[in-house]
C-alpha cells in the first residue's frame, strides 16, 4: 500500500469514527434501564451481580450499563450485536431471515447476542467457566436495553433511522438519535429536574401488578425484537419523515412509549437475571 492510501484510509477511519452512527439508547437510557432492574433481583442475583461486578462499579449495575458501546472500537466484533436490521416496511422480525451481520454471519444480531450472553451467565453456578462472566454481564444488561429500543429492530435500508435526518425542535439530528436520546434528554429537561435517577425512579414505581403479569408473558428474545419493530412502524418512523421538524406534537405522543420500553427493558432484565442466577 502507497503512502498515500495509508493517508486517505486513516482521515477515512477518522471521519467514520466522528459520524454520528449511533448503537444504542443513549447513556440515560441504559442507566436508567440497570437501575430499575437492580432493583427487581431476587436475592441470589443481587449477591451475583454484586460479585461478577468490576470493583469500579461499586455495586452499580447502572455505572457499567454502557460499557459495551464504550467497547465498540476494542471489540469491532460486538458491533453488529446491538440491532438487528429487518426489511423495509415489512413491520416483521423473523430470526432465520434477519438474525445477522452485514456479510451474513447467522446469529450475529442482538437477539443472537441476548441467547450467547444468558446462556454464558448460566455458567456462574458451575465450576467450570469457559467465559468471562463480568463482560457477559455487562454485554447482557447492555443489549437488553438496546433490543428494546424501537430502532434497534428497523428498516435496513436507513439503519435504523440513521439515516433519516430530522430536526429536534431547532437541532439538526437523525431519527434513530431522536430514540436514543432526544426523547429522553427533552423529558427529564422537562418533567425530571435534568436527573435520571429521578425519572427512573418515577417509571419504576409507575409500573403496575398487571403490567408486570402481561410483560413476563413472552417466550423468547425473539417477542421482545417483535415488538420493538411494531413500536418502531406505529411510532417511530410515523410522522418523521426525511427533514421533518419534530415538536411537541411527536414529542408528546412519543413519550409515554420510551417511558415504557424503559420499564419493560428494566423489569424483565432484573426477572431474567433472578432466573439466570437462582
Ligand atoms: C422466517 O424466514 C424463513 C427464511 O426466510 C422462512 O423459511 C420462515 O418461514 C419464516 N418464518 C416465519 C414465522 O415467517
Ligand atoms: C458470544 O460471546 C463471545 C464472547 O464474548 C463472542 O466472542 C461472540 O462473538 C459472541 N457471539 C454472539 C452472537 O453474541
Ligand atoms: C474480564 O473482563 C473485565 C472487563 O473487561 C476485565 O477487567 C477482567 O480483567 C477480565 N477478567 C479476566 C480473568 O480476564
Ligand atoms: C408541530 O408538528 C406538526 C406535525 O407533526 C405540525 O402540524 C404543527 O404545525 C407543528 N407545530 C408547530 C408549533 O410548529
Ligand atoms: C406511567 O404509566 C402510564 C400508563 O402506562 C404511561 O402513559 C406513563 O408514561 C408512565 N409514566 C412514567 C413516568 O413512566
Ligand atoms: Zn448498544
Amino acid at each position: 500500500m502507497g503512502l498515500t492510501n495509508f493517508v486517505y484510509i486513516i482521515i477515512f477511519v477518522f471521519l467514520m469514527a466522528g459520524a454520528p452512527l449511533s448503537y444504542s439508547w443513549g447513556v440515560d437510557g441504559h442507566y436508567m434501564i440497570c437501575r430499575i432492574a437492580q432493583r427487581f433481583l431476587n436475592s441470589p442475583a443481587s449477591s451475583a451481580v454484586l460479585d461478577l461486578l468490576p470493583s469500579s462499579a461499586n455495586g452499580d449495575l447502572a455505572s457499567v450499563c454502557s460499557w459495551a458501546d464504550n467497547v465498540r472500537a476494542a471489540y469491532p466484533w460486538s458491533s453488529p450485536l446491538h440491532y438487528v436490521d429487518t426489511p423495509d416496511n415489512l413491520c416483521t422480525y423473523n430470526y432465520t431471515r434477519d438474525c445477522h451481520d452485514s456479510s451474513g454471519n447467522a446469529g450475529n444480531c442482538v437477539v443472537g447476542a441476548l441467547n450467547n450472553y444468558s446462556a454464558q451467565l448460566l455458567q456462574y453456578q458451575s465450576s467450570i467457566r469457559t467465559y468471562n462472566l463480568t463482560q457477559a454481564l455487562m454485554f447482557f444488561a447492555h443489549f437488553m436495553g438496546d433490543i428494546h429500543q424501537p430502532l434497534h429492530v428497523g428498516f435496513t435500508t436507513d439503519e435504523g433511522g440513521n439515516s433519516i435526518t430530522e430536526y429536534w425542535y431547532n437541532t439538526k439530528t437523525n431519527l434513530h438519535s431522536v430514540w436514543d436520546t432526544e426523547i429522553i434528554r427533552t423529558a427529564m429537561s422537562n418533567y425530571y429536574g435534568n436527573d435520571r435517577d429521578t425519572m427512573a425512579d418515577s417509571i419504576r414505581t409507575n409500573i403496575t401488578r398487571d403490567q408486570i403479569q402481561l410483560w413476563d408473558s413472552y417466550s423468547s428474545y425473539y417477542d421482545l425484537a417483535t415488538e420493538s419493530i411494531q413500536d418502531a412502524c406505529s411510532y417511530a418512523y410515523k410522522d418523521a419523515s426525511q427533514n421533518a421538524r419534530l415538536n411537541d406534537t411527536y414529542f408528546l405522543s412519543r413519550k409515554s412509549i420510551v417511558e415504557t420500553r424503559i420499564a419493560q427493558a428494566g423489569f424483565r432484565l432484573g426477572f431474567l437475571l433472578s432466573q439466570i442466577f437462582l
